[in-house]
């Protein structure tokens, strides 16, 4: 129990620094598409045991791939399918432990196997989405889920222009 509370405690020290890495990549910069391309950057050198980590904007209420680290993957994906759909319907993070119990999951990359799916959120209107896939069963944890919001949150503060 002390073991996992101090990886906890220093996962957390982690997340702070990539929350402060974050400020100091996007602050300089007013163009979105480069902001969001060091963004899923950033998150790929950062994070472990993931294989595709990238953003989806919403355009004529489809969901329309952004800039992204991994295989290359579907183009449009449709509101309310998949995970990133669920995510834009239900205006809700999705963490998904084993994305084949995930009713009409949208494989991209084969080798997935859990996925987190975070909105992106500008004056509290859903823009788009961050998706970040693992090939491991139930890789992320509510740690993740608190500071990749707050990752998302950040961004889209530091992101007048984007839409
Ligand atoms: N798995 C996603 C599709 C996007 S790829 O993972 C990059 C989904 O079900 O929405």
């Amino acid at each position: 129990m002390l073991t996992k509370r101090r990886n906890d405690m220093s996962e957390e020290k982690n997340y702070l620094l990539l929350l402060k890495q974050l400020q100091a990549l996007v602050k300089d910069e007013p163009d979105p598409i480069a902001n969001l391309s060091n963004s899923a950057a950033l998150l790929n050198q950062f994070m472990d045991r993931i294989n595709w980590v990238g953003f989806y904007l919403l355009k004529n209420s489809q969901l329309v791939l952004g800039p992204f680290q991994g295989l290359p993957a579907c183009t449009r994906l449709e509101v309310g399918k998949g995970v990133c759909g669920t995510a834009v319907q239900e205006n809700k993070t999705q963490r998904v432990a084993d994305v084949h119990k995930f009713p009409e999951h949208i494989a991209c990359d084969v080798a997935s196997r859990s996925e987190i799916v975070i909105p992106l959120r500008k004056n509290n209107q859903i823009v788009g989405v961050l998706d970040i896939d693992s090939p491991e069963l139930d890789r992320f944890n509510e740690l993740d889920q608190i500071y990749l919001e707050k990752f998302c949150e950040q961004l889209m503060n530091d992101l007048p222009s984007i839409f």
